[in-house]
């Protein structure tokens, strides 16, 4: 039976696996959440918005014969990443998870790991700082129960609706970013003290850098449990893996 792949995205590795996908000529569709008003054209048919949980997946899987999902999504993705281990159970297709190890402090970092973006809350606790938010839209609304600090947020889109924080400044950028670009951004806006997830990857890891080099301190929220799945890090791994199953 020939396959035919459905890339679970919204990353840049995925965004990677795409590619190395249409350079095959593999077939394949990819899928966007649809947070963002304009993702990312992909060079495969792709399409957008959630499937309806588990059932809604399972359907899918069936009605588009679906012979592998590649579970690419954010690590702190878990509702999609579960609902996937369980569709692909239940229909009995094959998964893979596309995941980048977590990033470890180094030498000369200064983190405080938390265990979610309620942890990270707290650690905000104290006087008033210039806070960079590196976190989506949708966790944003938990820090209005720190009032005290000026947030600087990083959006892919310019805000629709009122941000519920009394003091913030918006940055509307797309990464992946780099370093120098990201050492100006704490420089200009004067940020003491840098919030995100641990997603590791490449993609977003240039603020971690500029945070060390600055030698400003970082609230690290730590992964969600994700599900037992087969992980690996390498696109030609996954595509192996597909080609041999
Ligand atoms: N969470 C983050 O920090 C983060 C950061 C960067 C990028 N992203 C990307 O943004 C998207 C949404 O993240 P999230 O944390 O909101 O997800 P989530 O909480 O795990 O998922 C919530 C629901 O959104 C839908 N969904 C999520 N990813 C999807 C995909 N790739 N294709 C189709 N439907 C999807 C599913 O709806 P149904 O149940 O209706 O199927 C899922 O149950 C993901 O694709 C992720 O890769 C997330």
């Amino acid at each position: 039976m020939s396959c035919k792949l459905l890339i679970l995205g919204g990353t840049t590795e995925a965004s990677m696996l795409a590619r190395a996908v249409a350079e095959r000529g593999m077939n394949a569709v990819f899928s966007y959440a649809g947070r963002v008003a304009a993702p990312r054209i992909q060079p495969i048919p792709q399409r957008v918005g959630g499937f309806g949980g588990v059932d809604g997946l399972v359907r899918y899987l069936h009605e588009h014969n679906i012979t592998h999902v590649i579970d690419a999504t954010h690590p702190f993705a878990a509702q999609m990443s579960w609902n996937a281990y369980h569709a692909c159970r239940e229909a009995g297709v094959d998964l893979v998870a596309l995941t980048r190890p977590a990033w470890s402090a180094q030498k000369g970092d200064d983190w405080t790991r938390v265990r979610d973006v309620a942890g990270a809350v707290a650690a905000l606790g104290g006087g008033a700082r210039r806070v960079m938010l590196a976190l989506g839209k949708l966790n944003l609304p938990a820090f209005a129960a720190q009032p005290q600090h000026h947030y600087v947020l990083r959006l892919v889109d310019t805000p629709e609706d009122e941000i519920a924080l009394p003091h913030h400044t918006v940055v509307v950028a797309r990464g992946p970013f780099d370093v120098a670009g990201d050492t100006v951004l704490f420089r200009e806006h004067r940020v003491d003290v840098v919030v995100c997830k641990n997603a590791g990857g490449v993609g977003a890891e240039a603020k971690l850098q500029a945070a060390r080099d600055l030698r400003l301190p970082v609230i690290m929220i730590d992964r969600p449990k994700l599900p037992p799945r087969l992980e690996l890090a390498v696109v030609e791994e996954v595509l192996e893996r597909v080609q041999s199953t």
